[in-house]
Formats: structure tokens, C-alpha cells, sequence
């Protein structure tokens, strides 16, 4: 059975550079993996007293039920503000609860940060560490991934362009399949 890997992008927006990535990089699936779009788009900002007073949103049950049954994500971050988007901090905190329940722990995952800029989204791609390090996720170390100037990257149609940047992504998808064998759960 093909083990399962979430692509997990943190934008909303209908054109976002991060979601064009995650399909790109769906298609690099090696065999015997499946790497699976996971949308944020429905969630609810994160609320505790849903949790405390048996309030679960159900959008809340879906997501933490659909993350439950991955082996390992990749998670692809733009960068708001030096940081993360909210968006995604908002998924990381709705599958860390109920205490004790966490959806994440111990799984594998790695950062792939991305920006229209030069840094590449260094800044989201540390916070969104530091995240990763407390839920227990062992996130790979090597290659980190910044890509820059990700609005180039793309066809018109929003395909990923055939070239160096294309091929350091599928560099680093395989050096995650080699974590993910090494750290599975
Ligand atoms: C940005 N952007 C941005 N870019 C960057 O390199 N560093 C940053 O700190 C920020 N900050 C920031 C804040 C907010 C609120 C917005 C809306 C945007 C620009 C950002 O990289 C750009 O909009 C990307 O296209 C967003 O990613 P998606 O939606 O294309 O995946």
C-alpha cells in the first residue's frame, strides 16, 4: 500500500505561487508514495472553548481526521511578515488539540519556504521550524529549501518551468522520501 504524504500549502489565494508548488510537486510522487493536497481553505481560526465545550467544528473532525491517516508532510510556506501565514499556524494549532491528541507527532516533514522575493522566505521557514520542533516533527535539515523569486518559476498555464530551480525541487523531494524511510514512525 502507497504511503501517504500531505502537500501542505499555507495560502488561501485562488493564484498562490505555494498551492502551484504543491501541484508540481504532487507530480513527483516517487512510487509507492502518494502525496496528497491538503486544503486549509474551510478552517475556522482556532478556538480552545470548541475543544473544552464539545464545539468541534466539523471542518475541524475532517481536518484532524484526514492528517491522521498521513504518513509525513511537506509543508510549502510563503512569508507574511517575516513569519508565517497565519493560515498555517492556524492547521498547525487545530491538529496539535485536544491536548495530548496531536495529529502530527513524530511524523516526518520538511519546509519548502517560497517568495516573489530574494530571501526565498527565510523568516517563515525558521518560525514554522520552531513550530515543527515542539508538535515533534522531525523536519529534515538538508537541503534546506528557499526559493526565490517563485513568480518566475511558473508557465502561463502555472506549470512549473523545466530548468535548475525545477530540478533542485525534485533533489529535495527525494532527499524527503530518504528522511521520511529513515524517521516513518
Ligand atoms: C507578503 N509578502 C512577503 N514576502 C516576503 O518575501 N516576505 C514577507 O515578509 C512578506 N510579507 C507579506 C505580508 C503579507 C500580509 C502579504 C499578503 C504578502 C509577499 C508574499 O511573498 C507574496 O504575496 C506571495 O505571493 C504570497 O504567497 P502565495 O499566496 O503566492 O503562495
Amino acid at each position: 500500500m502507497s504511503k501517504i504524504i500531505g502537500i501542505i500549502a499555507g495560502s488561501l489565494r485562488k493564484e498562490s505561487f505555494s498551492k502551484k508548488l504543491a501541484k508540481a510537486i504532487v507530480a513527483m510522487a516517487p512510487e509507492g508514495f502518494d502525496f496528497k493536497i491538503i486544503s486549509l481553505a474551510d478552517l475556522p481560526v482556532y478556538n480552545q472553548d470548541f475543544d473544552d465545550h464539545n464545539e468541534v467544528p466539523p471542518a475541524y473532525t475532517t481536518f484532524r481526521k484526514e492528517v491522521k491517516e498521513l504518513g509525513g508532510f511537506i509543508f510549502i510556506t510563503p512569508e507574511y511578515n517575516r513569519s508565517v501565514p497565519a493560515v498555517l499556524k492556524n492547521a498547525l494549532d487545530v491538529g496539535s488539540r485536544p491536548y495530548g491528541k496531536s495529529v502530527w507527532d513524530g511524523k516526518p516533514g520538511a519546509i519548502f519556504s517560497n517568495s516573489p522575493g530574494a530571501v526565498g522566505g527565510f523568516g517563515a521557514n525558521h518560525h514554522l521550524r520552531q513550530s515543527l520542533v515542539f508538535l515533534n516533527i522531525p523536519v529534515m535539515q538538508q537541503p534546506e529549501v528557499y526559493l526565490a523569486k517563485v513568480n518566475e518559476l511558473f508557465n502561463e498555464s502555472g506549470t512549473i518551468k523545466e530548468g535548475p530551480t525545477k530540478d533542485f525541487i525534485k533533489k529535495a523531494v527525494d532527499a524527503y522520501i530518504a528522511w521520511f524511510n529513515q524517521n516513518e514512525k
